[in-house]
């Protein structure tokens, strides 16, 4: 805590707030009082300068390109953990020890399966709803089957609703897959581990033995790992706003989901891949970087810029690189239109990052950039991109979630605004107007 303070001056009225230093990272000015004092509101739409709160999770340094969960650099956690492993760091504040993380599997593969009466559920969604709003729609109805079982001040409670919620979302997502391509759901089981057992649920079929690829497990571990949390980013920030209310963890994280599924944020992932369909060819990348520069065109090159990273996003690195890898290791998968998809995104950035406007803006690939094409190698359909990225980020919206319950001095988030509306009328009947 710094003994420092800020001092406003409002004419003949002044006010000190004092300033707020972390373990990294900028200090923050604590304004709490600065309404009652001086009268005023701040102003920061979009949340520029804004710090919600304290958190002890991750840590981003967008201009140094360094992301750390509980203090450990994401560059070693993807080379050396599991997705379960980096889970639990997540959660509990530590690397596991080998017994702890033996229990912690455990826990978890002991709650992979869901409530049958979810089937009717999922058969009473149309065949061609995008899988994100059957998830969302589901993971919703989570609370329907919990709501009595959760005490939010119990961390007992707490613990349980976040082992359920990250052993269930791969089998609700795999779920929502074979739901709308009319296939039979498949169970989980428990001699599989996370990655491996998400990989069968979605792709065994009942005619035959199903054998999950290592190669494609491991890459599916790591993509989870990589996207597992990231600051106080829109679906995280609205998983807090919607649990200071006291809901149920459940309607809180399917409120993330829904934030999740904007093409502005996780839902980019399925966008870029669309925007590399559309573009089609290497010759036709010009007009795209044109569209993507002119302020009259909505058009916005998908996979590019940051609110935080004005340097490369580390998680974009490690993924292009695990691209290149996992081609290279499936082998020739005769996927002609992968390969340009792959070439296509590489010759994108190249071009982008030679051109005065994105270097200006700091616009660097982000972490949705290159992951579609992962998605795409392991036989995962574009519209269902955004559902990997719920099942990595509900780790880390439960541990956003339970950080801020476990808070004594929780209140609930409620912004005031700047009213722009029309000052007082006087009320007219119809017949007068
Ligand atoms: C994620 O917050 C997180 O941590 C998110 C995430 C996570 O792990 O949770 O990292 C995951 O959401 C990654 C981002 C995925 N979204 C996309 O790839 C969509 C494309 N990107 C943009 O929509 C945009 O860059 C955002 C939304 C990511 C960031 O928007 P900001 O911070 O509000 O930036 P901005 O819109 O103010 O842009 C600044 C300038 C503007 O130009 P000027 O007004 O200064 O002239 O850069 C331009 C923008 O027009 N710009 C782009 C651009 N992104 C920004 N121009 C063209 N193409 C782009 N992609």
């Amino acid at each position: 805590m710094s003994n420092k303070t800020i001092k406003i001056i409002d004419g003949d009225t002044e006010a000190e707030f004092p300033l707020m230093e972390g373990s990294e990272g900028p200090a923050t000015i604590n304004i709490s009082s600065l309404y009652s004092e001086l009268g005023y509101f701040t102003y920061d739409p979009g949340f520029m300068s804004t710090a919600s709160c304290q958190s002890t999770i991750t840590y981003i340094d967008g201009d140094k390109g360094i992301l750390r969960y509980r203090g450990y650099d994401i560059e070693d956690l993807a080379e050396n953990c599991t997705f379960l492993e980096v889970a639990f760091l997540l959660l509990y504040g530590d690397l596991p020890d080998a017994s702890e993380l033996t229990g912690f599997e455990d826990h978890i593969t002991h709650h992979t399966l869901i409530n049958e009466n979810l089937k009717d559920l999922f058969s009473s969604f149309y065949h061609d709803s995008h899988p994100m709003a059957v998830m969302t729609g589901v993971v919703g109805s989570l609370s329907a089957f919990y709501h009595d079982e959760i005490d939010i001040h119990d961390p007992f409670d707490r613990d349980l609703a976040a082992v359920r919620l990250i052993a269930k979302l791969p089998t609700i997502a795999a779920a929502c897959f074979r739901r709308l391509r009319g296939e039979p759901f498949v169970y989980p089981r428990n001699d599989l581990d996370y990655s491996s057992n998400f990989l069968r649920m979605m792709f065994a079929q009942p005619t035959a033995d199903y054998e999950p690829d290592p190669i494609m497990a491991k890459a599916i571990d790591l993509l989870f790992i990589l996207h597992a949390d990231h600051e106080q980013n829109a679906s995280t920030s609205t998983v807090r706003l919607v649990g200071s209310s006291g809901t149920n963890p459940f309607a809180a994280v399917a409120a993330g989901i829904a934030s999740l599924w904007g093409p502005a944020h996780g839902g980019a992932n399925e966008a870029v891949l669309n925007m590399l369909t559309e573009i089609g060819s290497v010759r036709n990348i010009p007009k795209y970087i044109d569209r993507a520069k002119d302020k009259d065109d909505p058009f916005r090159l998908m996979g590019f810029g940051h609110r935080v990273y004005k340097n490369h996003d580390p998680r974009a690195t490690i993924i292009r690189k695990t691209c290149h890898e996992v081609l290279a290791k499936l082998g020739d998968h005769g996927d002609a239109q992968l390969q340009l998809e792959l070439e296509l995104a590489m010759k994108l950035e190249e071009i982008a990052l030679q051109d005065e406007y994105f270097v200006e803006r700091k616009l660097y690939p982000n972490v949705d950039f290159y992951s579609g094409i992962i998605y795409r190698a392991l036989g995962i359909p574009t519209n269902m991109f955004t559902v990997m990225f719920a099942i990595a980020r509900t780790t880390g919206w439960i541990a956003h979630w339970i950080e801020m319950i476990s808070d004594p001095n929780l209140r609930i988030g409620r912004p005031r605004q700047l009213y722009t509306g029309p000052t007082e009328r006087v009320f007219k009947p119809a017949n007068d107007r």
